[in-house]
Formats: C-alpha cells, structure tokens, sequence
C-alpha cells in the first residue's frame, strides 16, 4: 500500500511542478483531493484492511493529503506573486507623477456668446427652451403665415427628410409649440409668455465667408397685454450691452418677414468705429443684426392666442453673426471646420 501512496507523492510531485497558473493547479487538486481523487480513492480502500493495519494506512493516508494540500496553497501564492508582477510590469511605460501635457479644451466662440446671452435673458425672466433640428413644414411654414408656394419660402430653401419632414431654416420653427406650451398660464393666471429657444439651423446655401448651410439662431418671443415696440427695443438693447460690455446704440429699419408685423431689420452701432464709419460697416457706422417685429395676428391664432387681446415681439438674432462681431472671426467657415488652431483661442472670462 505504502508503495501506491509513493507512486501518487511522485506523480503529484512532477505534475505540481509543470503547473503556471490557478487554473491548472485546480485541477491538480481535483486530480487528487477531490471526490473522485486518488487520495479519497485511497481512504476508500480502507475499510478492506484489518484494525492495526486500518490504523497506520489512515495515518499515513492523512499525512500525505496534508503534504499534498500545503504544497497546492503553497504553489497557489507562488503562482498570485508572478501573476500579480506581470501585471505590474506590463503597465504601459509612462511617469504617472509627470504633470499633465494635454490642453484642457475650450469652448467654442459659439456656445460662449449663447451662454453669454441665455444669462442676460434668464436674469430678465426669459425661460429657455430647446427645441428639435427636425421639424414639420407646418411648424417651419404652415404655422408662420408662409403658406406653401409663398416666395418667402425661396430664401429658406432647407434639407428635406423623404418623409416630408426638414431641417428647420430658423428657430422661428419653435413659435408655435411655445405658445401652445404657455397659452394657459397666459390666459389663465395673466403670467406674460418670455421663452428664448436658441438652435442650430440649416439651408440650402452656397458657402462661402459670409454664408454657411449650418449655423446657430437664438429667438426671442415675449407676449402679454400692451407689449410694444419699445419693449422690444429695451430687451435688444440690454442684452447686446451685457454682451459686448458697453453701451450698443440701436436702430430700427423696415424688414419684411410674414410672420411679423411690422417687421423690422435692428441694427447696432458699428463695434469696430464706433458709428463714425470704416471698412467693417462699410462706411455707414451700423451692423445688421437681428431680425424682428410685432408677433402677425394670424402667428398667434395658430398658436392658440387671441390677437385681439394680447400682442407680442419675436426676434431672431443670430448667434453665429454675433459670435464673429464679439471676436472678430473674418470667416463663417471657421466655426464649422473644426479647426483647433482657430477655435481654441477663446476661453470664458
Ligand atoms: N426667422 C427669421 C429668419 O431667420 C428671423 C426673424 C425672427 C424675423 C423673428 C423676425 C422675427 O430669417
């Protein structure tokens, strides 16, 4: 019998060796220590011997189940030690304790002005909605006193989806579901509709410095009882101050858009001269800026509001204009390049 339990230390010995990981050593100790085991095997064997006999198999049976157990946990913390240094070696080779190379990444020009007047707003009461790229040509149109086959329609040429849907042109697309949103705290609790919903917009366009087929609008709409021109100019004026930090002279020209009337192009003071005329307002001293007008009656009746009792001002200023003025980018296309060398170099203050 003594001669088995030789031959298993033996075999146990050199199959132990041969073992680099946890996953054959495993099976080594099921190999041995498990039920169907050779050491279980061997205790099995002992009912066969006789009292005295019974007595030292099952000693030496016991020693060799515990040399084979210490030896597997033995091998086992061997094997976790290199495991656990390989893993440590195979780190890539950098000095975690170098100071950090990479920039942190800056704004683009775009989103600071939105940021900068989406405050302004705020402070006066404005809430500010976000609104889908995708819209109905009811919303974009239909809703906006552009009737299919309008020619207003040909200055926004946009991108159409297959299923009639399109890219909104402006975020005058937004209007009518803003006014649906809040006729009702309108009618019923007398509390004034201001909502600024800024976007990106897109149309069909040839680019070039001054044109691109995507860029970003912010409208502005605020309806209440007695709501004036003046109004409207007030809210223009204080935010373009806040914006460009000094105090912007305004103008109102004359501006057809058919979901306002009247309507109107506002002009600022040129930000470069002054207002005494240079080549960046080409001699007349004024900046166009932001289209805008009195709410049209039937705008607001398909918004749900009663024109004869309440009136409003929308404008549609664009940002992307904006944000060139404020930083002085010469080219639209900048803003949409990608362009690190260029976007890169404004940070908030
Ligand atoms: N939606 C118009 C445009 O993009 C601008 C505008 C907005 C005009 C609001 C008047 C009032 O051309």
């Amino acid at each position: 019998m003594s001669e088995k339990m030789n031959e298993i230390r033996q075999a146990f010995t050199e199959k132990l060796k041969k073992a680099v990981n946890t996953q054959a050593l495993e099976e080594i100790r099921i190999e041995y220590l498990g039920k169907k085991g050779s050491v279980t095997g061997l205790m099995k064997t002992m009912k066969e011997l006789s009292g005295e006999e019974k007595k030292t198999f099952g000693q030496q049976v016991n020693v060799l189940k515990n040399e084979i157990t210490k030896a597997i946990s033995e091998k086992l913390g061997q094997i976790k030690q290199k495991e656990l240094e390989a893993e440590i070696n195979s780190v890539p080779d950098f000095d975690l304790s170098a100071p950090p190379v990479l920039d942190r990444g800056s704004y683009h020009p775009i989103t600071l002005v939105q940021r900068e007047c989406e405050q302004v707003f705020k402070s006066m009461g404005f809430a500010i909605e976000e609104y889908s790229e995708i819209v109905t040509d009811y919303e974009c149109f239909e809703a906006l006193n552009i009737p299919k086959h309008h020619p207003a329609r040909d200055m926004q040429d946009t991108y159409y989806l297959t299923n009639g849907q399109l890219l909104k042109s402006h975020t005058s697309a937004a209007q009518n579901a803003i006014y649906k949103k809040y006729r009702k705290a309108l009618i019923e609790d007398g509390k004034p509709i201001k909502a600024i919903f800024p976007g990106r917009c897109f149309r069909n366009e040839a680019t070039d410095a001054c044109h691109e087929n995507t860029f970003f609008q912010m409208e502005g709409v605020m309806v209440d009882k007695n709501i004036s021109i003046s109004n409207l100019i007030f809210f223009m004026k204080t935010m373009l101050s806040e914006v460009f930090q000094k105090d912007i002279k305004v103008r109102l020209r004359p501006g057809f858009f058919p979901f306002v009337e009247p309507g109107f192009e506002l002009d600022i003071s040129c930000l470069i001269c002054g207002g005494e005329g240079c080549p960046s307002c080409k001699h007349s001293g004024w900046l166009e800026l932001c289209p805008c007008g009195m709410i049209h009656p039937e705008v607001l009746k398909a918004g749900g509001i009663d024109p004869e009792e309440y009136t409003g001002f929308a404008f549609g200023l664009g940002l992307t204009r904006l944000a060139m003025m404020k930083y002085g980018i010469k080219d639209i296309r900048d803003l949409n390049s990608g362009n690190l060398k260029v976007l890169s170099q404004f940070t908030a203050e």
